[in-house]
């Protein structure tokens, strides 16, 4: 492989071996350090981006997954579901240490796309294995309620 899709943009990829994590391509090699690395087993949500508008693990998926897919972070600015979400987050105050915010907006973007209308047991399903150790699940959950109005 040498180019991947990132954010609808086709990089150039050299000297990046198949067997690197998306994460670690993202922020090693693309300097995209929006994508958190948290836990690293899959375990936290901190890396979730979006691969062919689906929630993934960044740090569980080799490049070699991703070929011919679009891959989307928390730096695209032009994605519906996200744009809203990121506008319901301000509104709720949502963060706080703000580590493991682009990894609960990437992982409800994709819940949104998946199901535009979540009920609250649809939402609390999804966002079970994104982490938050500041504890900002509850403000999560209404922004993604408030959110899923304006979709
Ligand atoms: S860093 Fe990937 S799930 Fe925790
Ligand atoms: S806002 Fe601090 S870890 Fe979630």
């Amino acid at each position: 492989m040498n180019y991947i899709i990132i954010n609808n943009k086709k990089i150039e990829l050299n000297n990046v071996s198949e067997d690197t994590p998306v994460l670690w391509v993202l922020r090693d090699h693309l300097n995209l350090t929006g994508t958190k690395f948290g836990c690293g087993v899959g375990m936290c949500g901190a890396c979730t981006v979006l691969v062919d508008g689906v929630a993934t693990r960044g740090c569980q998926t080799l490049l070699s997954e991703v070929k011919e897919k679009k891959i989307t972070t928390i730096e695209n600015s032009e994605d519906k579901e996200m744009n809203i979400l990121r506008m319901h987050w301000k509104e709720e105050d949502v963060a706080q240490c703000g580590y493991c915010q682009p990894g609960q907006i990437m992982n409800a973007t994709g819940l949104l796309k998946e199901n535009s209308k979540p009920s609250e047991e649809d939402i609390l399903d999804a966002m079970d294995g994104n982490i938050c150790r500041c504890g900002t699940y509850n403000r999560i959950k209404t922004a993604i309620f408030k959110a899923s109005k304006d979709i």
